[in-house]
């Protein structure tokens, strides 16, 4: 049978496989809230602008709440044939109030109803996300605190570098992921501006007021050209772009949780409620949350590329193409919100191991930096020099089998007659990272300072 929305110019009903691939209720139920949330403040609109009666308005208001709570309470009985949520909703109502159901759709088409239903769903996330960076940012910010003055190696190519400290590293995240913050604010706002009232394409030719449904949901303003209102999907785009950077920063923390929590490194150990076990290696504890985190970034890009190419050379304004903005946003967006839970459950349980951070901080001719600095600032060599003299330094320990600090002056001597008792105090890593106090540095002092202004920036 034809369908009870446009029947009108259709004598048979669609094919089960067009039913098939058109339907996107089985997804789009999730837009229930906000499409009624939506249909809400339109009705208002309608009757305050006299296009239909207050008491229609009202019936049409109160049978939504009706839907609402018939949808929440599981009640509700989703129709594929009627295609999707818009739909499934404004069909029930009809069968709860009858006649003024029909009148909800008065100066307003389904294009403009899903881009402001989408719209107000992601809108939530952005929220969701901002919420969620702000916890694990402070989770960082407490390891950070613990151990300010801790020293570590830092690495370059997976090398040891330089001595660093443990809250530097820490510190290194809470910058990346107040970035990410701030790009999901940043995206908020742009976002923020109401597509509902464009209706198909082109505006209505009822004297509705745009700018009253906008501000009843949460809008800045109605977005100015109806075109643009009914096939931008920037939002969307906009918050996987940033979904997509701060699942990078996941990955990569990630990463090295996976490799400070192995056997060789024991820089971190992770918590039971975080780690699990295995059923055959009785000694085995995994670091599974860290490792299904550094994946996430593969559905996630996934998704950003995927709708990137759904809406590239679609030409204005709704093609149905864009039905299938949907299901990639949810996933990512839920893969996103679990990612940032299970990581801030991680790094707030975590143990940095002190002893085994400060042990390899040591290893690997740290301080060899330090030592060339110290030739240049002390015996006023050119850098090059001094980085040859420490280098030949370097070897000469890597020979004997001993870190730096362990070879005598005397041996140094034979490398540069000049050396004197002086450089022992280069040596170690804990002046190596005390010495660092250059702005954005290593230096404990540094990051104190930075763990305090990012505290006070937070609130
Ligand atoms: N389910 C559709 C979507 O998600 C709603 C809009 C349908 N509009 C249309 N002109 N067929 O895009």
């Amino acid at each position: 049978t034809a369908n009870a929305m446009w029947g009108g110019r259709f004598a048979a009903g669609p094919d089960a496989i067009m039913e098939a691939i058109n339907a996107s209720i089985g997804y789009d139920k999730r837009l229930a809230p906000q499409d009624i949330t939506g249909s809400r403040a339109h009705a208002a609109m309608l009757a305050a602008t006299g296009i239909i009666t207050d008491n229609d308005a009202e019936a049409i208001r109160e049978g939504l709440l009706t839907v609402l709570s018939e949808i929440e309470n599981g009640e509700f009985q989703f129709s594929a044939a009627l295609e999707d949520i818009h739909m499934n909703v404004e069909a029930r109502l009809k069968e709860l109030i009858g006649e003024p159901a029909g009148r909800l759709h008065t100066a307003r088409s389904r294009n403009d109803q899903v881009a402001t239903d989408f719209r107000l769903w992601v809108r939530d996330q952005v929220d969701a996300a901002i919420e969620g960076l702000d916890a694990l940012i402070r989770a960082f910010l407490d390891q950070a605190e613990a151990g300010a003055d801790w020293v570590m190696p830092g690495f370059t190519h997976l090398q040891t570098a330089q001595p660093v400290t443990w809250g530097h590293h820490m510190m290194a995240y809470v910058e990346m992921f107040a970035r990410d913050k701030s790009r999901f604010e940043d995206a908020r706002r742009r976002m923020n501006e109401s597509p509902l009232g464009a209706a198909a394409l082109a505006g209505t030719g009822f004297p509705t007021d745009r700018h009253m449904t906008a501000e009843a949901l949460g809008f800045d303003r109605p977005m100015a050209n109806s075109l643009d209102a009914v096939s931008d999907r920037d939002h969307a785009l906009e918050f996987l772009s940033c979904a997509t950077i701060c699942a990078v920063h996941l990955s990569r923390f990630s990463e090295e949780l996976v490799i400070w929590s192995s056997a060789q490194f024991r820089f971190v150990t992770l918590s039971d409620r975080f780690s699990t076990g295995s059923s055959i290696m009785p000694q085995k504890k995994n670091p599974d949350a860290a490792e299904l985190i550094r994946a996430k970034i593969g559905r996630i890009m996934g998704a950003m590329v995927a709708l990137f190419t759904v809406m590239k050379g679609l030409p204005l304004a709704y093609s149905k193409d864009m039905q299938e903005d949907k299901e990639q946003v949810f996933d990512a967006a839920d893969n996103l919100m679990l990612s940032l839970a299970a990581m801030t459950g991680m790094v707030s349980d975590l143990t940095a191991n002190r002893e085994a951070l400060a042990a390899a901080a040591s290893s690997g001719f740290s301080t060899a930096t330090d030592l060339a600095d110290w030739l240049v600032r002390e015996l006023g060599l050119p850098f090059r020099d001094a980085h040859h003299v420490t280098g030949s330094l370097v070897a000469m320990a890597e020979g004997k089998g001993c870190d730096l600090p362990d070879l005598s002056l005397a041996e140094m001597q034979t490398v540069h007659a000049d050396i004197n008792e002086g450089v022992f105090d280069v040596l170690t890593v804990e002046a190596s990272v005390a010495s660092r106090q250059s702005y954005g540095g290593t230096a404990p002092v540094r990051v104190r300072e930075q763990i305090a202004r990012w505290r006070a920036a937070l609130g």
